[in-house]
């Protein structure tokens, strides 16, 4: 199902592309320039959004094995996603139930037990507590009532989603909408995790914008990526995500051929974003591979940081491979930070003058308009009617 899917989109991406044309929202909308830095709303951001919607947090080949585990901060949180016994993961907030110290530092590794490194309590990858240094002079607890505080989580198509809320009953699978099974294509599940880089950034929606436009491509990246890619995207949504494709005539070759015979690692090309703050993008150098943007609120409105995580479909076995995906890393780090990140920081300035009262996305930039919606929508919604926000798209 999920394949025709990708085959029914790149046949209207074909369609345009032979027309000359591209998708169309109905008008030109409208942003606020406040809601690019006002205080009150970034907070409610990250309150409504951050700390309230699943986030793609980690993907399953960061932690592939038994004992594997990755600790991070997640828009002020910080947590450990673990692969336990069973062969799940589970997710929890990386504090220790007696003083609360951060048990585990941020990074990716492997243990069976995580020793506490201010009194040494000791849980597992579950999330028991284990043991209590000096245990008869601490004094009687029941250690069932102090395990880790575990989160939400949630592991599909080679990608784990966690809610940093320990209460939320918002289910992952609804809030999907169905897109996990097109990201299931890429078969991530099988791939290797390659590497792990930091990028300053804007406000987090500014950056984000940046990642729902292909308007931009040949004028900002026309020294990086060049010209040849155009200008033009093809929106396609379920619930808040949108995958992103272009009017693309070269399609014609698969034409003719039954859905299963084109070719997959074609059709997941152009980018897929993940509501609130993730994109994947497809790269060949040194063998295919996905650049994974996790975007993050920064300490005040005006700042974003993004971790760019790379997946390799193989690991690059010889000095060759290495040193090409090596440079394909670099490179998109530069294209970022000197080019996407760079304008977008001077344009924040700008934005915070509050000389204009609002920006424009034209009707050609259908995704950021989705996107901004979608963003208004849920500083409104109440945790109650989360669902039905989700059942309706
Ligand atoms: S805070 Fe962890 S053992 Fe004391
Ligand atoms: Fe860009």
């Amino acid at each position: 199902m999920s394949k025709a899917q990708l085959v029914a989109m790149a046949r209207k991406d074909l369609e345009y592309g032979r027309n000359g044309m591209q998708d169309q929202a109905d008008s030109i909308h409208k942003v606020p320039i406040e809601n690019y830095y006002d205080q009150a709303r970034w907070e409610g951001e990250k309150e409504k959004i951050f700390r309230r919607m699943p986030l793609m947090l980690a993907t399953t080949a960061e932690l592939k094995e038994v004992g594997d585990y990755k600790a991070m901060e997640a828009a002020g949180v910080q947590v450990i996603i673990t692969r336990t016994r069973g062969g799940g993961i589970k997710a929890f907030v990386n504090m220790c139930s007696h003083r609360g110290a951060r048990l585990v530092d941020e990074g990716c590794g492997t243990a069976h037990r995580f020793s506490c490194p201010y009194h040494a309590w000791t849980y597992n990858p579950d999330g028991d507590l284990v043991a209590i240094y000096s245990a008869d002079e601490f004094g009687d607890i029941n250690k069932q009532d102090y395990g880790l505080t575990e989160l939400p989580s949630l592991e599909k198509a080679g990608l784990i989603w966690v809610t940093l809320d320990p209460k939320s009953t918002l289910d992952i699978s609804l809030f999907l909408s169905g897109y996990d099974s097109l990201l299931a294509q890429f078969g991530f599940d099988n791939w290797h995790y390659a590497k792990n880089q930091r990028v300053e950034g804007p406000n987090w929606k500014v950056a984000y914008d940046g990642y729902l436009d292909y308007y931009h491509l040949p004028i900002l990246h026309r020294e990086t990526f060049g010209t040849e890619i155009g200008n033009k995207a093809n929106y396609y949504s379920w619930g808040p995500h949108t995958h992103m494709g272009r009017p693309d005539a070269s399609y014609e070759e698969f034409e003719n051929l039954p859905d299963e015979e084109w070719p997959t690692s074609r059709l997941v090309a152009g980018v897929w974003t993940i509501f609130p703050h993730i994109s994947i993008a497809s790269f060949a150098g040194g063998g295919r591979s996905v650049m994974i943007s996790q975007l993050f609120p920064g300490a005040t409105p005006e700042t974003s940081y993004t971790n760019q995580i790379f997946l390799m479909e193989k690991a690059p076995d010889t000095d060759a491979l290495k040193k090409d995906a090596k440079q394909q890393f670099e490179f998109l780090k530069y294209v970022v930070q000197e080019e996407d990140y760079a304008t977008g920081i001077a344009l924040q300035k700008n934005l915070n003058a509050g000389v204009r009262d609002h920006v424009l996305f034209g009707k050609n930039e259908g995704g950021g308009q989705r996107f901004h919606q979608w963003v208004d929508a849920l500083l409104e919604t109440s945790d109650e009617d989360l669902p039905k926000l989700f059942e309706t798209g």
